[in-house]
Formats: C-alpha cells, sequence, structure tokens
C-alpha cells in the first residue's frame, strides 16, 4: 500500500513577527492541523520551572521532554490536564524557553512529537527551525522578518489591548536576547532554509502578509 505523502507549509521567523497569525490563517483556509512548536518549548519551559529544574540540567531536561505532559485542545495549552494557556504566553516563560531551546539534546527530545502532528489532510508548522529540521520536505517554507523595533512595537500594542501596559524598551531588549539566543545557538538555529520564501512584514500589515500567501498557496496547488 502506498502512503500518501502529507503537505506540510512551513513558517519561521524570530519572535513577534506575525507567524502565529499567518498560521491561524493559513489553518483557517487549509483545513490543515496546526503544530505551534513554540508552545511545546513554552511548555518545557513552564514544567521545568515549575519542577524547580536548573535550566543547565541536561539529563533533567530531557526526561521531561521526553514525557511533556502537555496537550493542545483548541486554542488552549493543557498541561498537566491544567490550562496554562495566558501562563506559557509571559515574556519570562518565552525568555527561559529559548534558553533550554540552546541545548541538542533537549531539541532532539521534542523532535518525534513535533513531527507526530503531520497527519492528513496536512499541516502548518510555526517556529523557528520548522523548515531547516523537522520538516525539511515541507512543500512550502515560509521565512517572516521585521525588524526588532518593529515587531517590539507590535507586542507592546498587543498587551495594551490585553489591559496590560508594558515599556517599549523593556520589550525591545528582550526581544533582541531572545533573537541572539535563537539566531546564534549551534544547533538549529533560526535561519531560512534555503527554498524558503523570505517575507518582510516591516512595511505589511497581517492582512497584506496573509493576502500575499493566500496567492503562494493557490500557486503550489495547497488550495484549490
Ligand atoms: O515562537 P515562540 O516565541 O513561542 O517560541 C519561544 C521560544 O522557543 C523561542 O525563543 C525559541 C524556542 N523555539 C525554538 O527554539 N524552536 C522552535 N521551533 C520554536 C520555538
Amino acid at each position: 500500500m502506498t502512503q500518501l505523502s502529507v503537505p506540510v507549509i512551513t513558517i519561521d521567523g524570530p519572535s513577534g513577527v506575525g507567524k502565529g497569525t499567518l498560521a491561524q490563517f493559513l489553518t483557517s483556509k487549509t483545513r490543515f492541523h496546526l503544530l505551534d512548536s513554540g508552545a511545546i518549548y513554552r511548555a518545557l519551559a513552564f514544567g521545568a520551572v515549575k519542577n524547580q529544574l536548573a535550566l543547565d540540567d541536561v539529563p533533567g531536561l530531557v526526561a521531561l521532554a521526553e514525557t511533556l505532559p502537555v496537550e493542545f485542545v483548541a486554542t488552549s495549552i493543557l498541561y498537566e490536564g491544567e490550562d496554562v494557556t495566558s501562563k506559557v504566553r509571559t515574556e519570562e516563560v518565552a525568555g527561559v524557553a529559548s534558553t533550554v531551546a540552546v541545548i541538542p539534546e533537549v531539541r532532539t527530545a521534542l523532535m518525534a512529537r513535533q513531527k507526530a502532528f503531520s497527519e492528513l489532510p496536512g499541516l502548518v508548522a510555526d517556529g523557528r527551525d520548522m523548515g531547516t529540521v523537522v520538516f525539511p520536505e515541507a512543500d512550502l517554507k515560509l521565512y517572516l522578518t521585521a525588524s526588532a523595533e518593529i515587531r517590539a512595537e507590535r507586542r507592546v500594542n498587543q498587551l495594551k489591548n490585553q489591559g496590560v501596559s508594558a515599556s517599549i524598551h523593556k520589550i525591545t531588549r528582550d526581544i533582541e536576547e531572545r533573537d541572539e539566543r535563537d539566531l546564534n545557538r549551534k544547533t538549529a538555529p533560526l535561519k531560512p532554509a534555503d527554498d524558503a520564501i523570505i517575507v518582510d512584514t516591516s512595511n505589511l500589515n497581517i492582512e497584506d502578509v496573509c493576502r500575499k500567501v493566500e496567492s503562494l498557496l493557490w500557486d503550489k496547488g495547497l488550495i484549490k
């Protein structure tokens, strides 16, 4: 019996560039499954803090990664059955996630779990190394970019809409620190795959980005 191949669309790029919104748009257009790989790294970070693991305790982090008690139910993230969606979306958890994500053994331990999301009718996968490492065979690879200042501004506005005030300087610094770690780590650093389409979102609003990418879906035959 021949196995049907699963179409995969990858979206990589730095924090706050609009990957999540684009991924939601693409899943609504294609009806594909969604992998928010950052949420898996964030859940690991949340679990590490909860279990008081040192962030350089490689065996402890690997053991946790291999049995990570995280589930995705609709738009919620459950950890040991508890809804932790807003708890894992903080800048603090993001910082810990980017720190533990540097460890190659941790990345390997999370690999199978990410690959398992690739099921029919297809997958939209968002992260840092989706097109380069986890799904190198993807049908469409997108890489979003924008300057750190613009991404920080968008993040501050997003927080403002949630009734949270934030300093643009602190958010910019946090984003730059995470970029530094994500771009310069030895294993699976953030970079576009050779065959990725690069979309600079600095001067585009999210609707423009979605429209641009929707035409790529048609070109690739991923929607009919
Ligand atoms: O996408 P995000 O902001 O939720 O990701 C949080 C951190 O997780 C990010 O700074 C680095 C890490 N991460 C990663 O190393 N590889 C991925 N595929 C996704 C996230």
